[in-house]
């Protein structure tokens, strides 16, 4: 049987689950749980340093605690979402919290953190515009539960957007398949699909099947701000309807492009940003975009077609390439996947001496690693804006601002 305790829950941690101690003094990370409450927690994991184990039954409760929306969101159940028993506000809150934990930790600064919800978000579900569902060997579509790979059949994902629910993937069989992931915007669908499958079910959507385009589309379009971006089946576009236009005009915002600036974007995807700015900076500007895959980088620059002076180069980003190979930009962005940038490249973006830098930034850790590059070497941080890009869950999407020393 497994171990269970008594746990008074303390502040929440990167991950998003809280923290308690142990009687054996350990830390324990307790999931399913609300700082403040007291709960009863079943051990799931131990290490030589610590515990994890989801509450099971809440003592006392924190008025933030709310019946969870979905019923897949409960101990050993689905694992995708940290926080559906969270009032959304307090969800922002907790949020905030961690990011300013790790601007102290890892960045040495204190820093008052506010979460804004994004434009268009009801109640923090509906807005999964692409949904990864795993299948079993029964061909069944689930979702993991949390740290396994065991499967959790759904019914239905209520943060997935109703055009990603009328595929009905998860009421569907996928014999062979491993892996199906469903993107939607509007009315448009792609269905991409991998594995060994022999019979595909008949879903009304575009197919793409081991990267092998099957039916149209094969791909999606996006509006924002007034820009089509199309993006290929598997290729990054943020999941959130509304969060393309909210990091643009953060971004736009905070750089605030002049007629004519030089403009680098590194991580650039299907060239969402180096698009927004090339039409702030205009003919007599440039914008060089730099993406690492080179599917997103032939979207990118399929996306910047109008705009000749706006250039797209596939390759990787790295210190050599962006001290050598980028010139010497007015404005930089970089929106780095989760690792981060790298204290190499925000070093060699500082060496570039450029005007501002946007950082778009999903990880709170790597972005402080990165920021304390900049601020050792005097620069600034006069805005940082963060985002709630994914609610019912510990992730937050950070826009920072940085200039150079004066
Ligand atoms: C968070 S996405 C940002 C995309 C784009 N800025 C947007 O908002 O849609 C990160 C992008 O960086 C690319 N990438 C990851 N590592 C890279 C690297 N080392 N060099 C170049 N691109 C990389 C990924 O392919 C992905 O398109």
């Amino acid at each position: 049987m497994s171990e269970e305790l008594e746990l008074d829950v303390g502040r929440v941690a990167a991950g998003g689950a809280c923290v308690a101690r142990a009687p054996d003094g350990r830390v324990v990370f307790v999931r399913h749980a609300i700082p403040g409450e007291r709960v009863r927690a079943v051990i799931t994991d131990t290490t030589t340093s610590y515990h994890r184990a989801d509450a099971v039954e809440v003592i006392t409760a924190s008025p933030d605690r709310v019946a969870p929306p979905c019923p897949y969101a409960r101990p050993g159940g689905c694992g995708g979402c940290d926080w559906q028993h969270v009032a959304l506000s307090r969800q922002r809150a907790l949020k905030a919290e961690l990011v300013a934990e790790q601007l102290q930790r890892l960045a040495g600064i204190s820093r008052d953190v506010v979460v804004e919800p994004v434009p268009g978000d009801v109640e923090g579900l509906r807005w999964r515009t692409r949904v990864q569902f795993a299948v079993d060997r029964a061909g069944r579509a689930g979702l993991h539960r949390h740290r396994s790979h065991d499967l959790e059949p759904v019914d239905a994902c209520l943060i997935a957007t109703d055009d990603v629910e009328a595929v009905g993937a998860e009421r569907l069989p996928w014999p062979g398949a491993t892996g199906v992931e469903v993107t939607a915007a509007g009315s448009q669908r792609v269905v991409h699909v991998s594995g060994r499958i022999a019979d595909l079910p008949d879903v009304d959507a575009g197919l793409v099947v081991n990267d092998r385009p099957r039916r149209v589309p094969h791909g999606v379009r996006h509006e924002v701000l007034g820009r089509s971006f199309d993006v290929a089946a598997g290729g990054f576009w943020q999941v959130h309807p509304g969060a393309a236009a909210v990091l643009a005009h953060a971004v736009l915002d905070g750089l605030d492009p002049q007629p004519g600036d030089r403009v680098v974007d590194l991580y650039a995807g299907v060239g969402l940003f180096a698009s927004l700015l090339g039409e702030r900076v205009g003919p007599t500007g440039s914008v060089l975009a730099l993406e690492g895959d080179a599917r997103a980088g032939a979207d990118a620059a399929r996306n910047t077609s109008d705009q000749p002076h706006v250039k797209v180069r596939t390759g990787t980003v790295d210190a050599a390439t962006v001290a050598s190979r980028v010139g010497r930009p007015a404005l930089v962005v970089l929106d780095p996947p989760r690792a981060g940038a790298g204290v190499q490249v925000a070093k060699a973006i500082i060496g570039l001496a450029p005007r501002r830098v946007a950082y778009v930034a999903c990880d709170p850790a790597t972005f402080a690693r990165d920021l304390k590059a900049f601020l050792d070497a005097g620069w600034e941080l006069p805005s940082l804006r963060a985002f709630d890009l994914f609610p019912m869950t510990e992730h937050v999407e950070l826009v920072a601002i940085l200039t150079p020393p004066a």
